[in-house]
This record gives C-alpha cells, sequence and structure tokens, in this order.
C-alpha cells in the first residue's frame, strides 16, 4: 500500500497532462525530450501511458509496444514524492495493462550510474540481460532490463 499518501490516483494520460510530464521528465530524467515526443507516444499506444496524480500530475509512465512485447520508454516521479509508493504503483498498473494485452514480456533501458532505478526494477523482478555502450547523448552507457509477465 502506498506509505503516507492517501489521495491519488492512477488513470490514463490525456493531452492535456502532456505540460506537466513534460515538466516531470524535464526535471527527472538526464535526456531532454520534446513535447511532441510525449504526444507520439501517447497516440502509438495510449493505453501504455499512465499518470499518477494527487491534484497536481506527480509523476508517470510511458512504453510502447510490438509483436508481443512492451517496452517502458519513461517512468518518473516529481523529486517531492519520490518514495511514497507512487513509482511502484505506475509500474504495477501498467504491467497489468500489458498482461491484460497479451504481452509477454516488458523491457527498458537505463543509465549504468543510475543505481536507484536499477534497485527499484531489480526489487520488482526486472533483470539485467545486457550492456548497450555509450547508448545516451552524453556518452553514457545503458543496461537493457527485461522482465518476463
Ligand atoms: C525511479 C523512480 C521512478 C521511483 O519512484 P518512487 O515513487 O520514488 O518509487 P517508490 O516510492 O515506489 O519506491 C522507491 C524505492 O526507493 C525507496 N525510497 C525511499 N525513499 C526514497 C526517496 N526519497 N526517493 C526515491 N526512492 C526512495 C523506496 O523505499 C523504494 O525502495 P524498494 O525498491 O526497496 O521498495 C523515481 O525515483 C524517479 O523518478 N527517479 C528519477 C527518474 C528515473 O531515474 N527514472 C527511471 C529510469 S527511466
Amino acid at each position: 500500500m502506498v506509505k503516507g499518501l492517501s489521495m491519488y490516483l492512477v488513470r490514463e494520460f490525456r493531452e492535456e497532462d502532456v505540460y506537466d510530464v513534460f515538466r516531470i521528465a524535464y526535471e527527472s530524467l538526464t535526456e531532454k525530450y520534446s513535447l511532441e515526443l510525449f504526444m507520439d507516444i501517447y497516440y502509438a499506444w495510449p493505453s501504455g501511458f499512465l499518470v499518477a496524480e494527487i491534484k497536481d500530475i506527480v509523476g508517470f509512465i510511458a512504453g510502447s509496444q510490438y509483436n508481443g512485447t512492451a517496452r517502458i520508454l519513461m517512468l518518473a516521479v516529481d523529486k517531492n514524492n519520490r518514495g511514497k509508493g507512487i513509482g511502484s504503483l505506475l509500474l504495477r498498473k501498467f504491467l497489468f495493462q500489458c498482461k491484460k494485452e497479451g504481452i509477454k514480456s516488458v523491457s527498458l533501458e537505463v543509465r549504468t550510474s543510475n543505481k536507484s532505478a536499477i534497485d527499484f526494477y531489480v526489487n520488482r523482478g526486472f533483470q539485467i540481460i545486457s550492456l548497450l555502450d555509450k547508448y545516451y547523448t552524453n556518452g553514457e552507457s545503458a543496461y537493457i532490463m527485461w522482465k518476463m509477465l
């Protein structure tokens, strides 16, 4: 259950959420993305884009899917709201949605330096399966992580 938080909701992304999602991504993720990219991700798979809302949007998860596999493209929680179970709930609902749509496995890329995110995913059943050398624009490498549903 959610620690220290009662009134919040995870729901599908709506177009008007894009500015909040953009801000959280901008503040939380090293890579910078355009507003249009979020809309493209949404249009490609609307049910794979979820937001957590208290009064405002406090986090989101966005994925893509192809041929029975899904990929988590971004997951971020506003820094003032971390450690309250919001990231876990977003991930759980995303995986639930994947299962509902018959998806069999989920993968993601994470910076090799992002220890807390790697631990977060390992604690939720993901395994590191390979390394992408110099994957990010700043030259950092990524791990590919994977979970069977
Ligand atoms: C990774 C991330 C989405 C997790 O979201 P969250 O809402 O903090 O997640 P939760 O509260 O459900 O769980 C976080 C874990 O860290 C612990 N934690 C405690 N206090 C914390 C804090 N202040 N900040 C982050 N994690 C904290 C939790 O106990 C939990 O540990 P567990 O894995 O042993 O259960 C969030 O830290 C984030 O946005 N990070 C920056 C962006 C990022 O790295 N995204 C992932 C790569 S795409």
